[in-house]
């Protein structure tokens, strides 16, 4: 398995660790990123940490002429699109940036891999296309919805790639719907680098962890849960990364366009979340509950069974894994990838 691999937004915290399995694999890989939500000091660690190269292109997705470049300049096999704008608050703010990115951006690309007579992708999609699930857990057959601008565009990507799907059975295209990613490599030199306040659990969590922000919020201490906050499906970014190349390797098998959960298949509450956290610190954090973050749903958490049948993945790791990594990530790099930089490797 060494075919030449093009990456859409591999410089930001998925795609980074996904670019280095794909490096540790042996395939070469091409990146292409216009750097708005990364550092290129990520991929100069994630070369130091492979101890091979990436080629690398700073440009849009949304750049036909540097598409048609990437492609005529060797035979690409397949590309994994990471490349989007995913902040849900801002997405209901500024819609027409949301879809001009992100579904604009993915019609770019599916037209220039058409031109190039590449027709194998993996997109990065998301459990938000499923909204409020009617069940738990949730599978792929369940009904889609979305509440904002951005899982709007997820879905709006979904419906293209379906019915390019159906107009041309030389497609081949798996939809991959991640639940909660977090986490990071566990060197310790790659992980998430949030620009500003983070919205997202993990990220604060850290922040808290690490002394930065005084206490974490909990949004919500009455939904129907055990403990009475919110579940979702945490899932280790390494996991993710590994569920990226079974999700290749499968593609030549997997019907037109075909959605695929990657989850653990296990809930786990803010405050178990918080517990683990504790116990990779080895200190308590600080924490104070508050209402219900409008918006949010009680519980999420996937079926895995497509994942483990059609791409024979599994999630290998725990919450335990998952906040001693990203613990390791916080405390080497406590302003992410502006603490120290990794000179001449781009
Ligand atoms: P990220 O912001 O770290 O990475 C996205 C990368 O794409 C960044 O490096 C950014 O600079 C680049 N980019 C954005 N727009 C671009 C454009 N028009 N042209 C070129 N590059 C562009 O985000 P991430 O967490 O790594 O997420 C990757 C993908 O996975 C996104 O599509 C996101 O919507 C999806 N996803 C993420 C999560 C999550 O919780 N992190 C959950 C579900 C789905
Ligand atoms: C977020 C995104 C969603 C995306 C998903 C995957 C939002 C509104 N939604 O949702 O579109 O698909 O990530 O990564 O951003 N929490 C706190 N305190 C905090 C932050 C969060 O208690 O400071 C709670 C939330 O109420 C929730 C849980 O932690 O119960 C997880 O929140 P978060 O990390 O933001 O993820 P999602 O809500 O699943």
């Amino acid at each position: 398995m060494t075919q030449p691999i093009l990456v859409t937004g591999g410089a930001g915290y998925i795609g980074s660790h996904t670019v280095l399995e794909l490096l540790k694999a042996g395939h070469p890989v091409t990146v292409l990123d216009n750097l708005s939500n990364a550092n290129p000091e990520a991929l100069a660690r994630v070369q130091e940490l492979a101890g091979r190269e990436v080629a690398f292109c700073r440009a849009d997705v949304r750049d036909r002429a540097a598409l048609d470049g990437l492609f005529r300049a060797q035979p690409i096999h397949a590309v994994i699109h990471f490349a989007g704008l995913k902040a849900v608050g801002e997405s209901t703010g500024q819609p027409l940036r949301y879809y001009q990115n992100n579904v604009a951006g993915t019609l770019t690309l599916l037209e220039a891999m058409e031109a190039a007579g590449c027709r194998n992708l993996v997109f990065s999609s998301s459990a938000t296309v499923y909204g409020d699930p009617a069940a738990l857990p949730i599978t792929e057959d369940m009904p889609l919805s979305a509440t904002n601008p951005y899982g709007q565009s997820k879905l709006i990507i979904e419906d293209i790639c379906r019915d390019l799907a159906k107009a041309d059975p030389r497609w081949h295209l798996a939809l991959l719907r991640y639940f909660n990613p977090v986490g990071a490599h566990p060197s310790g030199r790659i992980g998430e680098d949030p620009l500003g306040t983070p919205n997202n659990l993990m990220p604060y969590l850290l922040q808290v962890a690490s002394g930065r922000r005084p206490h974490l919020s909990i949004f919500g201490r009455d939904y129907p849960t055990p403990d009475g906050t919110g579940i979702r499906d945490y899932i280790h970014v390494m996991d993710l990364a590994r569920g990226h190349l079974a999700a290749l390797k499968a593609l030549p098998e997997l019907p037109g366009a075909t959605a695929i959960n990657l989850g653990t298949g296990r809930g786990c509450s803010v405050l178990e979340l918080v517990a683990a956290m504790e116990v990779a610190t080895g200190f308590p954090i600080p924490r104070q509950f508050a209402p219900r973050r409008p918006g949010d749903i009680a519980s999420c958490y996937a079926d895995c069974g497509s994942a483990e049948r059609l791409l024979d993945w599994r999630a290998t790791q725990d919450q335990g894994d998952m906040c001693r990594d990203a613990w390791s990530w916080q405390r080497l790099n406590p302003d992410g990838y502006r603490s120290q930089l990794t000179k001449g490797m781009l």
